[in-house]
């Protein structure tokens, strides 16, 4: 059987234990389900190893402790899960790894006690190694989600519409406006370019502290280039020269269009290709040049 994009792989962890997909199951009252009530993470795959793995751990460490949510799992035993997943589904090529924790199982009740044990969950996904060199498309929305998107929670219904709107415009990602602002996409972060500055939304609760906006951060600094975090109007946006997505699983994404209009020359841009450049280089050595 050949493998799909994004297809998961036979064997997932539940609760302490490796078994096929197809056997893990989970109580319809467990608060993931009937609430969202649980955060998450997506840590890249290439060659068979996992990609900025500490820092991923460290966003969801966060994300437990923001929602007050405890599993019995170190970061040594995260790490250990991760390993064996990559191992018993012997992923070889490019992918990513989901993982999830969720308050677990009990009555439907919106305030929760300390009965509750911790529902825990991974899964390897192939693919990846899709290329956007090409350029992508985006629109803009309102960001209609609410106020602590520094949290990665499950509950990604706005995220989800948002989304849903931007493919139905036949675009990949929605860039979101807060107040006149821009806050992130709907699934990514965004890098602006405007008058030989580089600047991406500075990290509040606005907006998620992605692992590769950072990464991207650095390399930019590294290889000279004018970049800042800094707040980026709706007209900053609509007059940029450049405008990346970033994320774990789609890397660094130049938007070509924006509501139907190009973005500069409706190509990816010299900034694009240089970041593009050190961003590989670094996936494939795994050093800061
Ligand atoms: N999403 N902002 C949002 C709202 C996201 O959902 C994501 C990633 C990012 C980028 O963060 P990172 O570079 O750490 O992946 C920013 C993942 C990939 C997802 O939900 O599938």
């Amino acid at each position: 059987m050949s493998r799909r994009a994004h297809e998961t792989l036979p064997v997932v962890y539940l609760n302490g234990a490796f078994i096929p997909l197809r056997e893990a199951r989970v109580s319809v009252l467990d608060r993931g389900f009937l609430f969202g009530d649980g955060v998450y993470e997506v840590i890249p795959v290439f060659a068979g190893k996992t990609f900025r793995e500490d820092e991923h751990l460290r966003r969801l460490q966060r994300s437990l402790r923001a929602v007050s949510l405890r599993t019995s799992l170190s970061t040594a035993d995260w790490h250990a899960v991760l390993q064996t997943l990559l191992e018993k589904n012997r992923a070889a090529e490019a992918g990513a790894i989901y993982l999830q924790a969720t308050r677990g199982a009990g009555a439907r009740e919106h305030v929760y006690g300390d009965e509750y044990e911790a529902t825990v969950f991974a899964m390897c996904k192939a693919g990846g190694g899709k290329s956007y060199a090409a350029g992508v498309k985006a629109i803009t929305h309102e960001d209609t989600r609410w106020q602590r998107c520094d949290i990665k929670a499950i509950t990604l219904l706005p995220n989800v519409l948002l989304r849903q709107k931007a493919s139905q415009a036949g675009a990949l990602e929605a860039i979101l406006l807060r107040d006149g602002h821009v806050t992130e996409g709907a699934a990514s972060n965004v890098f602006v370019a405007r008058d030989g500055v580089i600047a991406t939304p500075p990290k509040d609760g606005a907006m998620l502290p992605g692992v590769t906006r950072d990464l991207v951060l650095e390399l930019a600094r590294q290889a000279g280039l004018p970049c800042r975090e800094a707040t980026v109007s709706a007209a900053a946006l609509a007059a940029a020269e450049e405008i990346w997505l970033t994320g774990a699983t789609m890397g660094v994404a130049p938007v070509i269009e924006l509501d139907g209009k190009p973005v500069a020359d409706g190509k990816p841009g010299p900034y694009w290709r240089r970041i593009a450049a050190a961003y590989d280089e670094f996936r494939r050595g795994g050093v800061i040049p």
